[in-house]
């Protein structure tokens, strides 16, 4: 007894210190499919090793190896600290889906690749859903686990993988301990997405809550699983004709491609989230996203040859002032600020113009605000000034970050940073707010920052 609990006591010195060395880092979602070389990829990584990101995690619903053999070389050509892993995506559309054999060989063909990414010694693997039964029919397995348990099997066994996937949940306390429950013997922990990211379904579209984030890190603490939260900037989405779909008219927000999450405009859900999850620590996280242009989540400037689909629509800002929030995470501390900058945020058109030529509005655009945000970040006191057409408003700002916003008017968005009657910085917007000759609704949010 006596040497069994030595035994005990010894393990945990080890167990429990390691638990307790488990690092803090930043990955974002990488969505894998534009054909870009390996130079453009080492600019990408590069720039995401500089704000402080760790690792990307690969997103693709088909088997694109080529274009991940080029994403683990450039990370190999930069150097070592940066990772690479895989967020195999569950989900079947124009392009094909993901077979269960490719799965086995998102596993295993990197495992030995100096970058890849590996969590308490193994390699990080997560999916974009996956959890859904009838996926896993179509390859004569009778359940989602059984599925995953022979994927994992023909990989060479589930405990060399560290797996956090996303499976849809809705959130509640109840909800997120039945599928721990249901998937404990395959899963390492939860990935959450949706009700992370955008916290704002009825009824708290007004207040963004951490409450969804606080439910799962609870029940896979309790479970002795990992919690990865998904901080977001923003979500627009408006693909080309359909508005006006039978989803979107039924404000089924899963298959509506015309639509808002939230109202909290400007850098507001950014640095609102970021403060919440640094208080919260949940062990893992995962930028949603580095570049889904599509969905405008992304906080990768334009280097890829896809971001030409949002033309001058730059998220740069978010990403400057996320690096702040990225070392805080990972420190446990918050960073000094060493340097005076200004950060300005908007969206180009107002939320009531009528755009005839795309026939319906977007879902949830009514819950909008027309404003253009300012935040400073200041190593002392000043004053910034912000013009929204030909309206300007003055604001005492204090050492830190602070936001103000005022009611947008259409023409040119302009913020000045003033110390002693002296202008420190003047920071124009390149995109004009105009309600006139739009073709579509557009609520991407444009930034742009001194720093930028
Ligand atoms: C599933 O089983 C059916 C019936 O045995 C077979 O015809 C089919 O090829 C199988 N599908 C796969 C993907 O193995
Ligand atoms: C809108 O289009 C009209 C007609 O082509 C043009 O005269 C006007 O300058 C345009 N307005 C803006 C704000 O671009």
């Amino acid at each position: 007894m006596r040497v069994f609990l030595f035994v005990l006591a010894v393990s945990c010195i080890f167990i429990c210190a390691a638990r307790a060395a488990d690092p803090r880092l930043v990955f974002a979602h990488y969505m894998l499919y534009a054909n870009d070389n390996i130079n453009v990829l080492k600019q990408e990584i590069r720039l995401a090793q500089s704000k402080g990101i760790d690792a990307f995690a690969l997103n693709s619903n088909v088997w694109r190896q080529n274009l991940a053999d080029n994403m683990y070389q450039a990370a190999k050509e930069v150097g070592p600290n940066f990772k690479i892993f895989f967020s195999a995506d569950i989900h079947k559309d124009a392009n094909g889906n993901l077979t269960p054999d490719q799965l086995v060989t998102m596993l295993t063909r990197y495992e030995t690749h100096p970058n890849q990414m590996k969590y308490r010694g193994k390699p990080l693997f997560t999916s974009w859903l996956g959890s859904d039964d009838s996926w896993w029919k179509d390859y004569n397995y009778s359940s989602a686990l059984s599925g995953w348990n022979a994927v994992f099997q023909k990989a060479g066994g589930k405990n060399k993988f560290f797996y956090v996937p996303f499976f849809p949940t809705d959130g509640s306390l109840g909800g997120v301990q039945g599928t721990l429950d249901k998937f404990k013997d395959i899963i390492d922990g939860l990935f959450a997405w949706d009700t992370s990211a955008w916290p704002y379904f009825s009824p708290d579209f007004q207040n963004p809550s951490v409450s969804k984030d606080q439910n799962y890190l609870n029940a896979c603490k309790a479970a002795g699983k990992v919690y990865m939260a998904s901080p977001s900037p923003w979500f627009f989405k408006n693909i080309a004709g359909s508005c006006c779909s039978d989803a979107c008219k039924a404000k089924d927000l899963s298959n509506c491609n015309c639509q808002v999450k939230g109202n909290y405009q400007g850098p507001g859900l950014w640095i609102k989230k970021w403060e919440q999850l640094i208080q919260l620590s949940p062990p893992l996280l995962e930028i949603v996203t580095w570049n889904d242009w599509v969905e405008t989540s992304y906080v990768a400037p334009p280097l890829s040859t896809a971001a030409a689909d949002v033309s001058g629509y730059t998220h740069r800002a978010f990403l400057e002032l996320g690096q702040f929030y990225f070392n805080w995470y990972k420190s446990g501390s918050q960073p000094a600020i060493t340097q005076d900058s200004i950060y300005l945020f908007y969206y180009t058109q107002s939320k009531n113009i009528n755009v005839p030529a795309d026939g319906c509005k977007v879902v949830y655009s009514d819950q909008l605000s027309d404003k253009v945000y300012v935040t400073a970040k200041l190593t002392g006191p000043a004053m910034v000034e912000l013009r929204s057409g030909s309206a300007t408003q003055t604001f005492s700002a204090p050492k830190g970050i602070s936001t103000w916003s005022m009611d947008f008017q259409a023409g040119q968005q302009l913020a000045t940073l003033k110390r002693g009657g002296k202008v420190l910085s003047t920071l124009t917007g390149s995109k004009l707010i105009s309600n006139s000759n739009a073709t579509h609704y557009n609520f991407n949010v444009y930034s742009t920052c001194t720093t930028c």
